[in-house]
């Protein structure tokens, strides 16, 4: 079966994507495997110069993990209408690995806001990214959780509306 690697965009503690990602093993197809990813927070912001010394552990660990997985599940907020400066980051560091992890990958966008958009224009700027990168990203349906703080409990997305069309998804793109 399907290992998926889990990359969340937000490194708060009480972050609702990352309850969104928390709840996937439960909603994806049975044995399914999950890799969660360091946190992007665990990247020095990106500089040459560091790199000319040597790809960071945290960055050679994480680009592994994605060449091993069968997709890459990124699930983030919208910051400013964009994609957080900290994924754009850990984003443009495995993007420098010679070993190009991200290309041709299967990818799956998943975002959640406490706006009525759930962070749709942030999942459009990440797309553009991708493009570049040469991954392979999965189309619709499209999750945009929007007001997501209505929708969890104990960290968990609790909503089964919400779940139904996750699990719905994730079928979909084990499929892709
Ligand atoms: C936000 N937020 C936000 N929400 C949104 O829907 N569109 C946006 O453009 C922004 N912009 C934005 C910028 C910055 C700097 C912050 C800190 C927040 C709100 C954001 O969606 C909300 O804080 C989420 O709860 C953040 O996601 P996590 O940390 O809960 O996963």
């Amino acid at each position: 079966m399907a290992t998926w690697a889990v990359w969340v965009g937000s490194v708060r503690k009480g972050s609702y994507n990352a309850m969104v990602a928390r709840t996937l093993p439960e909603l994806a197809p049975a044995g399914t495997t999950f890799d969660f990813l360091p946190s992007v927070a665990d990247f020095p912001i990106y500089d040459a110069d560091i790199q000319a010394g040597g790809f960071p552990p945290v960055v050679e660990d994480t680009a592994a993990r994605i060449a091993k997985a069968d997709g890459l599940i990124i699930v983030t907020p919208e910051y400013n209408y964009s994609v957080p400066g900290g994924l754009k980051n850990a984003i443009d560091w495995v993007s420098r690995m010679p070993t190009k992890p991200l290309a041709k990958k299967k990818v799956l966008i998943q975002s959640a806001s406490m706006g009525v958009f759930g962070g749709a224009r942030a999942q459009y700027h990440l797309r553009q990214m991708l493009v570049f990168l040469d991954a392979s990203v999965f189309n619709v349906p499209e999750v945009m959780v929007g007001k997501v703080q209505t929708l969890v409990a104990d960290g968990k997305l609790t909503d089964a509306t919400t779940r139904d069309f996750i699990a719905g998804q994730l079928k979909a793109f084990s499929e892709f």
